[in-house]
């Protein structure tokens, strides 16, 4: 068990952790808000509208400069990505049209239709759009002036925004999508690859293909339209529901009902081999295999109906209207990543990892980390995912995965002690073996003090509370501590989940 890879390329872990970041809101809009010491100083958040807001409207008419409103902000304080989502409004859909041309000069042409709720009056709003060229945007149908610094697209409406107000902003666009590279060092953002394309967006990748609220804390439904070449075919999240070809083009329809946060929208262009099923219980099963890993995918894929049937017997019912995968030949991805229905795969995967992806529709996609901190929400659940489906079918029980890790874990993951899995410490962190695996203890610890039963019901509770919501590590152990009210959990929390260095053994 402890020989399996990790998830993610492996990284160096060398660099000094920073110390504890306090715990920051991220909701923009408590004037006395502390600072978090990552955030640059950032003007426009939150104190002007709560400061306006508090002098009263004719007054603030005058302290805030005249301008009625004011503006959303460049971010929400996000602990790790302190830049990432923006203040002042709340995306309820994202109505993407694409085309993309592939080939050394590859090109994305888009119009991105966002239909939001302003959070307060706003005479200005943020979104995040890293690289591609501005050609116009309009708030409800009014061309509206924009500006441009790193990932900001600052939007000012001909009319402020009234609070509460539904409105739309259209922005049109084009250009050569860029990769990015993570302060973890992996790539994400647009991947070109050899027949087409592939847009992964953790943590911050989708904000290279589409203007948005790039943060998890917002979620939003989303129809996506994509052109590419005759020949060609556009793998997205939800379901297909078009696919139309004229003048050698081919525009496919995808449509996502259920809230997902961006960072796990994707976009697959290429040549895929498609196959659709339904699982037991009726749910569509859509998969998209790059030719070349089709063979190899095949055994594993078959997989996903009994997986998806054991998965909703731990977790839940399942929260999505369909599932799958994408498996791409894409060797200098390094990783999968849990896109909303259908995971991506950057070549044919193992059980495990497709166990993983798939466990993360539930934890990640459904129940989504409030903050970046959050994330062993996510990987610390998908690892003891994995722990369980090997316990339940012959494999190694989860208590025995965790003696070994306990014994000689740094062997197989080195770093495994360095830091805390509730606080990597910092963005660079956020993949690190603790966060999965010492994750997956915790886990584990808390299984050992509840007992099995009541951990099963744990697992399926948690999944239930935080349905297709957001959710924080505090809001986890006070799920646990509620649900197992005589339990004694503080070691569990001081040293497993907090603490620093290998916990004494439990
Ligand atoms: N979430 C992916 C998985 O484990 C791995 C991953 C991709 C990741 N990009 C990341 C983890 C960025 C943390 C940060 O399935
Ligand atoms: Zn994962």
């Amino acid at each position: 068990m402890v020989s399996r890879p990790p998830r993610i390329t492996d990284v160096s872990r060398s660099a000094p952790l920073a110390p504890t970041v306090p715990l920051v809101p991220t909701a923009p809009t408590a004037p006395t808000a502390p600072t978090a010491p990552t955030a640059p100083a950032a003007p426009t958040v939150p104190s002007v509208p709560a400061v306006c807001l508090a002098l009263g409207l004719t007054l603030a008419l005058t302290a805030c400069g005249g301008v009625h409103g004011a503006p959303g902000g460049s971010g929400v304080r996000d602990p790790y990505y302190p830049k990432a989502g923006n203040g002042g409004y709340d995306v309820t859909h994202y109505a993407l049209d694409l085309a993309y041309e592939p080939g050394p000069r590859p090109r994305l042409t888009g119009t991105a239709t966002l239909t939001a709720r302003a959070a307060w009056d706003l005479s200005a709003f943020d979104l995040d759009l890293k690289g591609l060229d501005v050609q116009g945007v309009t708030v409800d149908g009014r061309p509206a002036r924009f500006s441009r610094a790193g990932q900001e697209l600052t939007v000012r409406p001909h009319d402020a925004l009234d609070a509460h107000r539904t409105f739309r902003v259209t922005v049109r666009y084009s250009g050569a999508p860029e990769t990015l590279t993570d302060p973890d060092g992996t790539r994400e953002g647009w991947l070109p690859t050899a027949d087409g394309a592939l847009a992964l967006g953790e943590p911050t990748g989708s904000m290279t293909w589409f203007p948005g609220d790039h943060h998890p804390s917002d979620k939003a439904s989303y129809d996506l339209a994509v052109t590419v070449p005759k020949g060609l075919r556009a793998v997205s999240n939800g379901e297909l529901t078009g696919e139309s070809t004229s003048g050698g083009r081919t525009r496919f329809t995808w449509h996502t009902a259920e809230p997902m946060a961006s960072y796990v929208a994707t976009l697959a262009v290429g040549r895929y081999t498609v196959r659709r099923s339904t699982t037991r219980d009726g749910l569509p099963v859509y998969v998209a295999v790059d030719p070349a890993e089709a063979a190899a995918s095949r055994p594993v894929l078959a997989r996903i109906p009994e997986i998806m049937a054991w998965a909703q017997d731990a977790f839940g019912r399942y929260p999505f209207s369909s599932t799958g995968a994408i498996v791409d030949a894409a060797p200098q991805v390094g990783y999968a990543l849990e896109t909303q229905n259908r995971p991506v795969f950057p070549q044919a995967p193992d059980v495990g990892t497709l166990v993983h992806e798939l466990a993360h529709q539930w934890f990640g996609d459904s129940v989504t980390p409030r903050t970046w901190r959050d994330m062993w929400l996510n990987e610390g659940f998908a690892t003891y995912a994995e722990w369980l489906w090997e316990e339940d079918h012959g494999g190694p029980s989860a208590q025995r995965t965790f003696d070994a890790l306990y014994a000689h874990g740094e062997d197989e993951y080195p770093g495994l002690w360095d830091f805390p899995p509730a606080e990597p410490g910092d963005a660079a962190h956020l993949s690190g073996t603790p966060v999965y695996q010492r994750g997956a203890m915790v886990l584990h610890e808390i299984r050992r003090t509840v007992g099995d039963t009541a951990f099963r019901a744990l697992l399926r509770g948690w999944a239930a509370a935080h349905r297709h919501g957001n959710a924080d590590t505090a809001d986890f152990t006070a799920y646990v501590e509620k649900t197992a009210p005589r339990k004694d959990f503080t070691r569990v929390w001081d040293d497993w989940l907090y603490g620093q260095g290998r916990p004494d053994r439990p």
